[in-house]
């Protein structure tokens, strides 16, 4: 696939199914990640890559945040699968650094193109990807199982995995509206 058709299909697949990226993929994949825009190249981005066991571990986490008295089963039940709607994933968070240039949000900002980098490395690779975000990534329990300080921000969880199936390419949308020009 030429990077024109990449950039211009990119589209999100929810169901993942094993394999996964194997090693000399997931290189790949973690090394478009190092390669954004990245004012003063502060880093401003940690991964977390999940698989295998760590899918478990995952599961645990969210399930652990989530818990009080009151929570219900069916609740923690949905919760403790969700790490395993794909064979891998990589969570992207924030490593703000102190910068007088270089605000907290154009930090956020480089740690979200990380994401999309990432997924697009996916795609390129053959594979489908889906980012995800929801309130588990706004908890400060998931964060400290993560070994995320609380400060940092979670900006996503990129699940990667092989195509459950092949789905219809959805219809472009069209930059008219948004498009203006001086
Ligand atoms: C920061 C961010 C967080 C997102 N979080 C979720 C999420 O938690 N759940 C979800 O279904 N889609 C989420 N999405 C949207 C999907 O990743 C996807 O972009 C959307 O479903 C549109 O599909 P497309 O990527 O094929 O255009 C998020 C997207 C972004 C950019």
């Amino acid at each position: 696939m030429n990077a024109i058709d990449l950039l211009v299909t990119r589209q999100s697949d929810p169901q993942l199914i094993a394999p996964a990226p194997d090693k000399s993929c997931l290189e790949t994949i973690l090394t478009a990640g190092m390669r954004v825009p990245d004012h003063a190249g502060l880093l401003p981005f940690h991964f977390t890559v999940v698989e295998n066991e760590g899918l478990k571990k995952l599961s645990d986490i969210f399930v652990q945040a989530i818990t009080t008295p009151t929570t219900e089963q069916a609740k923690l039940d949905k919760t403790a699968k969700m790490p395993f709607r794909a064979p891998l994933i990589v969570v992207v968070s924030t490593k703000y650094q102190h910068h007088e240039k270089v605000p907290k949000h154009e930090q956020l900002i480089t740690a979200g193109c990380c994401v999309h980098a990432m997924q697009m490395a996916s795609v390129a690779l053959g594979f489908g990807a889906m980012w995800r975000t929801g309130d588990l990534s706004l908890n400060d329990n998931v964060k400290q199982g993560l070994s995320i300080n609380p400060q940092e921000d979670i900006v996503g969880f990129l699940y990667i995995g092989t195509k459950a199936k092949s789905l219809p390419l959805k219809p472009t949308k069209l930059y008219d509206d948004r498009v203006s020009y001086l």
